[in-house]
């Protein structure tokens, strides 16, 4: 069992498992677009980046987990740009 945090709360899982899974079996919401659960993970789009000390930005659906990571789903670095107003 390995045991990390996301946004302050320890969570646990399993040897090879992402932390977009871990972050939605625990019920912490990570946006993913090309991720499906029952695929392996296809990497493309970019929506689930997160922040993990030390790492900086990576890919939830793709970054297994390790013991004792640190990640920020609502970091600056992690949070998309809010899209512009027209007008
Ligand atoms: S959900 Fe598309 S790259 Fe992670």
């Amino acid at each position: 069992m390995i045991e990390f945090v996301i946004d302050g709360k320890k969570v646990q899982g399993e040897a090879g498992e992402t932390i977009l899974n871990v972050a939605r079996r625990v019920g912490i919401e990570i946006p993913a677009l090309c991720a499906d659960p029952r695929l392996p993970p296809f990497d493309s789009c970019g929506i689930c980046v997160v922040e993990v000390e030390g790492k900086g930005v990576v890919k939830a659906c793709s970054t297994p987990i390790s013991e004792g990571m640190v990640v920020r789903t609502r970091a600056p670095a992690s949070v998309p740009p809010s899209p512009r107003k027209s007008g």
